[in-house]
């Protein structure tokens, strides 16, 4: 009866999605539960996810899809960076590497900054 072929896809469904974020928390478990974003940092992601995950991973926990990239967890996670350090690399255009000859405009920096910074974390182990 299809009445009651639903529920049971559904429970299936719902039963793969539980392991799949099972695992998704299993490879995260020494970071602490995700932050909550500002509309700032909301912002900053959606545009990363945009403009520069096609070299960059932009997540905690996944590799670059370009090796040479490196990710923005590695970024956030570096000695001395700040949202402040990183808003005045972003605005100087001329600091770009060749692969990433592209201009934001400043209120995406500022967003982008604020994203990457909600990265850092003391217990960071840089990929690279
Ligand atoms: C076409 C590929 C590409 C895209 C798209 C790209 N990047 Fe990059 N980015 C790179 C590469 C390659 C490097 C490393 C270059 C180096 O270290 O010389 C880099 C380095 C960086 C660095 C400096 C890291 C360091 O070594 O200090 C920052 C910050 C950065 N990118 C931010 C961004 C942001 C923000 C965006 C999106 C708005 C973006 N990138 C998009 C390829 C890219």
């Amino acid at each position: 009866m299809p009445r009651f072929t639903t529920p049971r896809f559904a429970l299936i469904a719902i039963a793969l999605l539980a392991a799949g974020s099972a695992a998704a928390v299993s490879s995260a478990t020494a970071r602490p539960k995700e932050p909550t974003l500002s509309a700032s940092a909301k912002r900053g992601l959606t545009v990363a996810q945009a403009r520069c995950a096609a070299c960059h991973a932009v997540t905690p926990n996944a590799p670059s899809p370009n090796p040479e990239a490196p990710s923005f967890d590695d970024i956030a996670n570096r000695e001395g960076l700040t949202a402040a350090t990183l808003r005045g690399y972003l605005r100087d255009a001329h600091n770009y590497p060749d692969a990433m000859n592209f201009r934001i405009q400043r209120q995406q920096v500022r967003d982008l900054s604020a994203y990457i910074v909600t990265m850092k974390y003391p217990g960071h182990k840089p990929a690279i």
